[in-house]
Parts: C-alpha cells; sequence; structure tokens
C-alpha cells in the first residue's frame, strides 16, 4: 500500500520515494480496452499538438479549478484520466504554480502507460476502479477532465472515488455535451466565423452558399444523432456515454450536490461542480 506526498508515492514500512506507481489492472473488459484502443492516436495527436479552441477551454477549466478548490490548503487532488503528456496538463497549471505556497498534493491517474519516467507529476498507472486496493491516503477533490464518459459505468467509477474520498471532497468535471442545440452552437460558431473572414463579395457568396449547403448536412446528422442518443446507441468508437445537459444532472445528482455548472457559449462544453454525498 502506498502513502502520496507532494512528490510521489511511499510504500509501507520503506522509505523509498517513487515518483510513479503502475497499479496493475483487474477490472478490465473487452469492450473498455477496444475504446481505449480506438482513442489512442487522438491522445497522441492531442499531446503532441493542442488544437487552439482547446487549449483556451483547458485555460477556462484551470481558471475554474483553482475559483473551485478556493484558498485550500494541504488538500489531496486526484487528476482522474489526466492523459499521456509528460508536462502537467494545461488546466492543472495555477495548481503547479501555487503548490508551494498551498503544499497541496497533486496525483494523476490513468492506465496508459505512456511517458510514465519522464513526468513532471506523480502519476498512478492504472484504473480508477483498483486505485482503492493500493492506497492508503484519501483525496479532497476529484477532477475529471474530458474522462467522464470513458468509463463504462458511472456508478462504479463514483464508488470507487466515494472509497478514496475524504468527507467534503468535490469533482470538478469538464466534459463534452451532445444536446443537439450544443452541438450545434459548435459547429454554428466555427461556421460563421468562417464565413464572415473575407467581406470580399465573391469569396462571401461563395462561403455563404456552402454554409447554407453545411446546415441542411447538419440537419440531417443531428437528427440521426438525436435518434441515436434515443436508442442509447454509441455514438462514435471512443466514448461509453454521450451525455446531455439533463443526462449529467440526473447521474451527478445520485452521487451529490451539484454547486456549480457552467455552460461554455460557443461549445458543447460544460465545467461543473459536484460536492460528493458521504
Ligand atoms: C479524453 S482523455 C483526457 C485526458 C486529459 N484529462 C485532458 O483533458 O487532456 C480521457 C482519459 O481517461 C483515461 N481513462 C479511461 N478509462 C479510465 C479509467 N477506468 N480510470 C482512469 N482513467 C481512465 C484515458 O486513458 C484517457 O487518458
Amino acid at each position: 500500500m502506498y502513502k502520496v506526498v507532494k512528490d510521489g508515492f511511499i510504500q509501507d514500512c520503506k522509505n523509498e520515494l517513487k515518483t510513479y506507481i503502475e497499479i496493475g489492472s483487474k477490472t478490465t473488459n473487452d469492450e473498455w480496452v477496444l475504446k481505449q484502443t480506438a482513442s489512442l492516436d487522438e491522445y497522441k495527436d492531442h499531446a503532441s499538438h493542442i488544437p487552439h479552441n482547446i487549449k483556451v477551454l483547458y485555460d477556462l477549466f484551470d481558471g475554474y479549478i483553482a475559483k473551485a478548490i478556493g484558498g485550500k490548503k494541504d488538500i489531496n487532488i486526484l487528476d482522474i484520466g489526466c492523459g499521456i503528456r509528460s508536462e502537467w496538463p494545461h488546466y492543472a497549471r495555477t495548481i503547479k504554480e501555487y503548490q508551494t505556497l498551498t503544499n497541496n498534493v497533486y496525483i494523476g491517474l490513468d492506465p496508459l502507460p505512456i511517458n510514465t519516467d519522464g513526468r513532471e507529476y506523480p502519476l498512478i498507472v492504472g484504473r480508477l476502479e483498483d486505485v482503492k486496493n493500493q492506497l492508503i491516503s484519501s483525496f479532497d477533490v476529484f477532477i475529471f477532465s474530458t474522462s467522464l464518459d470513458h468509463f463504462e459505468n458511472i456508478s462504479d467509477a463514483m464508488n470507487a472515488v466515494k472509497k478514496i474520498a475524504n468527507p467534503n471532497s468535490i469533482l470538478i468535471i469538464w466534459s463534452g455535451l451532445h444536446d443537439p442545440a450544443l452541438v450545434a452552437e459548435q459547429a454554428g460558431a466555427d461556421n460563421f466565423r468562417k464565413l464572415y473572414t473575407s467581406l470580399n463579395p465573391i469569396i462571401f457568396i461563395f462561403r455563404f452558399t456552402k454554409t447554407i449547403i453545411s446546415i441542411l448536412f447538419n440537419y440531417a446528422r443531428l437528427l440521426k444523432r438525436r435518434l441515436y442518443l434515443l436508442k442509447n446507441k454509441s455514438l462514435d468508437k471512443f466514448h461509453f456515454h454521450y451525455f446531455t445537459e439533463r443526462s449529467i444532472h440526473a447521474e451527478m445528482k445520485a452521487f451529490g450536490v451539484v454547486e456549480s455548472y457552467l455552460q461554455i457559449p460557443g461549445t458543447n462544453s460544460v465545467f461543473m461542480v459536484v460536492r460528493l454525498k458521504s
């Protein structure tokens, strides 16, 4: 069993400090492995080049996390599904910046054994569902940055969180939503920006026609997505869940109190703070 400290992990009865530990996976299933494998290329792409719109959301989420943590000191933070980059996640930069002042412990958790040696922060390689058996420490804050929809069973994930949660702990979540109007808002923002980048009338007429055609295609795409959502069918090969405003509220209310809910305009992203029920 390991205790978490600011710079890593200390195993029972030993004084050796480890910067990362591998806890093995007892709880995998085939479908989860398939989705992880399918997602890997995208994770690698994003690790080497973060698109501008995602970078902006990372910055916003960084500020949102900082506000949710407030001035709390000496707390343990677990970033569940922290990803594969060696560097601190963009959204955890304020945690990093104030770590000397706050003495807060930040630990990343991810099952993908990539960049384990060179991580700038302590890392547990493994699944949330397996953590309890390996740690004697518990946590006050759990971050789910676009990782909640990668869990096959939200109840199992929340029960695993509860086993390693201190009283009064919070979840800070960023998730994509799939309500047709929000998906349209995201696609529309991009379309309209492109439409008006040039005011040359010929270019405008060309782009206007293209936009009208894409609006029709998007309508058909959104109808199909809504049908899939209603039938509980997968929208892609990467995720287990396709939350909507209503479903993410319902899921989270079963485990805690939603203290903050911020849908980011022009995107289909939502940030949430949920205080866990004990
Ligand atoms: C979309 S990535 C998010 C990476 C990072 N948090 C970010 O926002 O850039 C989702 C992450 O969740 C991880 N993940 C999937 N299933 C998990 C599980 N059962 N326990 C912990 N992490 C998991 C994946 O390995 C992946 O790195």
